[in-house]
């Protein structure tokens, strides 16, 4: 099936959360399909800048490897360029094939932030690419401690949240309603009064990062308060690697990869099997 664009795949959300999961090795690609087609869910794959960091630089051999994975799903499935802040990066979505882009200035001030959201929108959206942007801080990014579940951090103001979508035209909006990046505990306690004061004053779909440590009955009430697109990453680096630790302390003599990637992969199909069943309830 043709990847298709990510503003279509929003669209079809009607009161479910989509998920998007983090793709860093082309196993989580193929994991994160199998758990969708699994799930009978639409699904969506997104790429950080820091996994293109991770790949010496290099977006175009994990963007080709996931677009094909993507293609060969049986389920609608979306390609997504998440947290970028350099601009060469966002500037060459179009080209590698994806259908939107999260730019990340969310630790410049408010100002700084719509000047170099609104560029990437006027850029990205000319192209035909959704464009989703941060307003307050989701902590726990790479290079920062994860927020404790319960600290405040930095909280999104609704009224703020309205200004930032009419002054950039953004098409998504990113929260900080109480979730951290990179939790490896599902302990996180959301704001659910903040999420419904937002939806009310912002009309674009709002969209939950961090929600490795969110647990799903706090997703639920999230997605039915208005959250849409929701961002799992870490949860699927949990189960690769136990997966592999596991496999390793049981066949300590093994060196062949693909016995321990073909657990690390099933683990992660299991996780995001899990994740889209609880975000369509
Ligand atoms: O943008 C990606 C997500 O926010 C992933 O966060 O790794 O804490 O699930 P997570
Ligand atoms: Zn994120």
């Amino acid at each position: 099936m043709p990847v298709i664009p990510t503003g279509q795949l929003i669209e079809t959300a009607e009161g479910t959360g989509i998920g998007a999961f983090n793709v860093i090795t082309v196993e989580h690609a193929e994991a994160i399909v199998t758990g969708a087609e699994r799930a009978d869910r639409p699904v969506i794959l997104q790429i950080s800048q820091n996994a293109v960091k991770f790949h010496n630089g290099q977006l175009a051999p994990i963007a080709a490897a996931t677009t094909a994975v993507a293609e060969s799903a049986t389920v609608p499935v979306a390609l997504h360029l998440d947290h970028v802040s350099d601009p060469t990066l966002w500037e060459v979505a179009p080209a590698h094939g994806f259908g939107s882009v999260m730019v990340d200035y969310s630790k410049l001030s408010y100002e700084d932030n719509v000047a170099e959201t609104s560029r990437a929108v006027e850029f990205l959206n000319s192209r035909g690419l959704w464009v989703e942007s941060e307003i307050g801080q989701v902590g726990g990014k790479e290079g920062e401690e994860p927020l404790s579940a319960h600290a405040p951090g930095a909280r999104t103001s609704p009224g703020e949240a309205a200004a930032f979508v009419a002054e950039t035209g953004v098409d998504a909006l990113a929260v900080a309603v109480g979730s951290s990046h990179a939790m490896t505990s599902r302990d996180a306690a959301l704001d659910h009064q903040l999420i419904g004061d937002i939806k009310a004053a912002v009309e674009v779909p709002l969209v939950l990062h961090g929600s490795s440590g969110v647990p799903d009955d706090e997703l639920i009430r999230a997605v039915g308060a208005g959250m849409v697109k929701i961002n799992i990453g870490t949860a699927l680096n949990i189960a690769f690697t136990e997966a592999v630790r596991q496999h390793l302390a049981a066949n300590p003599d093994n060196v062949d990869p693909r016995k321990y990637l073909v657990t690390a992969r099933e683990a992660m199909a299991a996780s995001v099997a899990h994740f889209l069943e609880v975000l369509a309830r």
